[in-house]
């Protein structure tokens, strides 16, 4: 598995680097790109869509022969080449960002063509607006269980709860997207204890599955990560934010997007 975060500061990611790059990108891409009202949500979003398209130019495929596909939730996957027409080993991708962090995981993973059971959730670690840490969770309360509610709650101080809030929150949507469900699932089905890692889905731990936490400090800015894999063995394996994060790569937006767009053009 492999983690490729870029990180994004709108007031350095130059206005002509934007239009010249948003031309490499097929006709779907770039009319969501432009639906979005602000250009820091469209530019997020064309990270996001040049990271999958750099992963496959470095294994050799032109722009101009990659095709991609998503699933009726609209997890997006490589249909051409694909594992099925001999991409081999298989990728397996996921995308996700949050204000100044766009990161994107991929693996070899085999399991469920062609979208694969791998996903990841990154989120910048605050309170939106000017709530309290009691009443932002209590917004998010019913996506919540019983125990979670109560682990935040107890927490010995704010930035603790807070940070248990994350990991309960990107750990539910890592998962989703894993599955590739996006907003239709119940969260109230998964349960994650951050103080134990301990994961359950409808109250078992759902075995074969790899959750491996991350952060990501960029200035003065925390941001939490998961990465939900379905890695096939007999176990649940939660890993946690303190392991080492070898497979962790970090770049900025705006050199690694004039790298890619001189690659892409040439
Ligand atoms: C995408 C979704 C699963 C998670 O959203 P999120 O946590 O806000 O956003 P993230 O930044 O973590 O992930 C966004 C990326 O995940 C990927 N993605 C989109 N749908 C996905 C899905 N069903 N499963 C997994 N990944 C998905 C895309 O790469 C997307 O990036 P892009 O929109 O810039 O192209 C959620 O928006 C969703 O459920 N969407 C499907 C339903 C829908 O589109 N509803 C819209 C009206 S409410």
């Amino acid at each position: 598995m492999q983690v490729l975060a870029i990180t994004y500061n709108p007031n350095l990611f130059p206005d002509e680097l934007y239009h010249r790059a948003l031309l490499l990108l097929d006709p779907e891409s770039s009319a969501r790109i432009k639906r979005f009202y602000r250009r820091e949500d469209a530019c997020r979003t064309l990270i996001g869509r040049f990271l999958p398209r750099m992963l496959l130019y470095d294994r050799g495929l032109p722009l101009a022969n990659m095709k991609f596909g998503a699933t009726e939730a609209g997890k997006p996957y490589f249909a051409s080449p694909s594992a099925a027409s001999g991409l081999n080993p298989p990728i397996a991708f996921n995308v996700s960002h949050d204000n100044g962090l766009i990161v994107m995981v991929s693996s070899a993973n085999t399991y469920n063509p062609p979208a694969f059971t791998i996903g990841v959730d990154i989120m910048k670690v605050r309170i939106p607006g000017r709530e309290s840490l009691a009443s932002f969770v209590e917004t998010m309360g019913e996506q919540l269980t019983a125990l979670e509610r109560q682990l935040i709650s107890s927490a010995p101080n704010e930035g603790e709860g807070l940070a248990r809030f994350f990991w309960v929150w990107t750990v539910k949507e890592a998962y989703t997207k894993a599955l590739g469900l996006g907003l239709g699932f119940d969260f109230r089905r998964l349960e994650f204890d951050p103080v134990l890692n301990l994961f359950r889905v409808d109250g078992a731990a759902p075995k074969g599955w790899q959750l491996t936490k991350f952060n990501v400090f960029q200035a003065t800015d925390v941001y939490q990560g998961v990465v939900a894999e379905f890695v096939g063995r007999d176990v649940t394996l939660v890993i946690p934010e303190s392991s080492p994060h070898e497979w962790l790569t970090i770049l900025d937006a705006t050199s690694y997007i004039q790298n890619a767009v001189q690659q892409l053009e040439s």
